[in-house]
């Protein structure tokens, strides 16, 4: 069974069933997900290797051969076609044009089930998906239930990674029109204990943990690698519970009466449905979603630990998160661009500066020093990589606003994030493409013998698809110095 066969059981069944890496239903063989490619700009749908089974990645993978791919509808599996599409301007634009927010890139997150691989939906802030003219979703007081599994190492203190119920308009329309699940290290609302993150509700004006509209001790700092994540709420009850995606049990963090701040009880829920964004498309919040369903009906706790059996049977893994040639770590290494016309040149720095110069092994040791980069190991991701300025040690290649620049590390979660690269085969069949890790859809880039994190054909100068592949691969050598 699916944890959507299970929710039936219960007498509480999906009407939302969402996710790019396996069907929730075990007669599900419809499509998951819709990827869109660079190349072309055509789509493709990808759907489980077998009824009720994974993803078929290695469709994906062929299908996104040598270009860049981002994930355009996430299919609704309910058969209520209730899909998952890039979410339009609200109360807050998106950066994308006319104020859409982004799509995911298709390969920002993949794992593996049962040994299959399969991709995730990486949500970097900017991203959001939504469907504001669902059917059958709670509206009102009326019951409901959600669970998702989510990257438990991946979040933010922005407003708001959610998945779930939220208002039609995708702008604030008051409190209690709201009911997410919410997973992050926000506190300008509620917190729970330690540090956080925290699965908590956003009910809209507010993310709860419990009774009291700010701190509740019972909600704990969670950060599993893979975490189920759950809201449920009914007539002035409702309930968080998570627990571990990968083994053991479900913990109940608050089960009880709605919050005791005015404009909650009675709920007024729209029926939206909203993925890594706010209720008002407040989008700077980052996460990673790999399912996720809305019931109709409150689950009992029963129910839910039944699928919570049946997300850790399905067994998530981490994987590879880079392809190509391996790079040593401690190695020096250069990087060639490989743009016709501009194949002299070099990733180099001039101050905080990152460019492309002409370097020959007759430079100047200065240069051919600039042009020299110390292979780290990935400060926010042991997967992939930094890069150690080899005249500047300490100082590393970062992006801010999506500009390359040679900045001191800070030992801040945002730098380790902004400095955390994962290489690919190169897009042109030529050495590594080096895509961000915090960003996926975004690349070294050298345009106008700059440095960006570029993404193919988006709102940015630098994002042109004009060249994008060649201006995106880079041949590797040993370092200069
Ligand atoms: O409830 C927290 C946030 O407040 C909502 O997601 C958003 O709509 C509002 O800004
Ligand atoms: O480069 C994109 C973002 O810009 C970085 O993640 C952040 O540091 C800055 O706001
Ligand atoms: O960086 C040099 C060139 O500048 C790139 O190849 C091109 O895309 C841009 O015009």
């Amino acid at each position: 069974a699916g944890p959507c066969d299970i929710y039936s059981s219960g007498g509480t069944p999906c009407i939302a069933a969402h996710s790019t890496t396996r069907a929730l239903y075990s007669s599900y063989s419809g499509a998951l997900y819709q990827v869109k490619r660079g190349s072309d700009n055509t789509t493709t749908n990808i759907s489980p290797l077998s009824a009720g089974g994974v993803a078929n990645a290695a469709a994906q993978d062929t299908f996104c051969a040598r270009t860049t791919c981002l994930i355009t509808i996430i299919y609704d599996q309910s058969g209520r076609g209730n899909h998952l599409k890039q979410a339009p301007p609200g109360g807050f634009n998106g950066p994308e044009s006319n104020g859409y927010d982004n799509l995911a890139g298709a390969i920002g997150a993949p794992v593996t089930l049962n040994g299959q691989k399969a991709y995730g939906v990486f949500v970097s802030p900017g991203t959001g998906y939504s469907n504001n003219a669902a059917s059958g979703t709670a509206v009102n007081d009326e019951p409901e239930g959600m669970y998702a599994v989510l990257d438990g190492t991946h979040y933010n203190g922005a407003c708001c990674f959610d998945y779930g119920n939220a208002e039609v308009s995708s702008t604030d329309t008051g409190n209690g029109h709201m009911e997410a699940i919410y997973f992050g290290d926000n506190t300008v609302w509620g917190s729970g204990a330690g540090s956080g993150p925290w699965v908590m509700a956003d009910l809209e004006n507010g993310l709860f943990s419990g009774l009291s509209a700010s701190n509740n001790a019972g909600d704990p700092s969670i950060s599993y690698r893979f975490l189920t994540a759950i809201v449920k709420g009914t007539s002035n009850l409702w309930a968080i519970r998570g627990g571990n995606s990968a083994s053991g049990s479900l913990s109940t963090y608050y089960s009880g009466a709605r919050p005791n701040v005015s404009g909650y009880n009675p709920m007024s829920k729209e029926g939206a449905i909203i993925l890594g964004i706010g209720g008002d498309n407040s989008n700077g919040a980052q996460g990673t979603f790999y399912e996720g369903v809305m019931t109709s009906g409150y689950p009992s706790d029963a129910t839910e630990n039944s699928v919570q059996a049946n997300i850790v049977a399905a067994k998530y893994a981490t994987t590879s998160l880079t392809s190509g040639s391996a790079l040593t770590v401690g190695s020096s290494i250069s990087l060639r661009a490989t743009t016709s016309g501009y194949t002299t040149r070099y990733l180099a720095h001039t101050g905080t500066t990152v460019n492309t110069q002409v370097v020959t092994s007759s430079s100047a040791t200065t240069l051919k020093q600039q042009a020299s980069w110390t292979v780290r190991t990935g400060l926010a991701n042991s997967g992939c990589y930094s890069f150690e300025s080899v005249d500047t040690p300490g100082s590393y290649l970062r992006h801010n606003n999506f500009v390359l620049l040679l900045n001191a590390n800070d030992s801040t979660k945002q730098f380790n994030e902004d400095a955390t690269f994962c290489p690919q085969s190169g897009l042109n069949g030529q050495g590594l493409s080096i895509r961000s890790w915090n960003y996926p859809t975004r690349w070294f880039r050298h345009y106008t013998n700059l440095l960006y994190i570029a993404s193919n054909g988006g709102v940015h100068t630098f994002d042109a698809a004009t060249s994008f592949n060649d201006d995106v691969s880079w041949i590797v050598s040993t370092g200069f110095a």
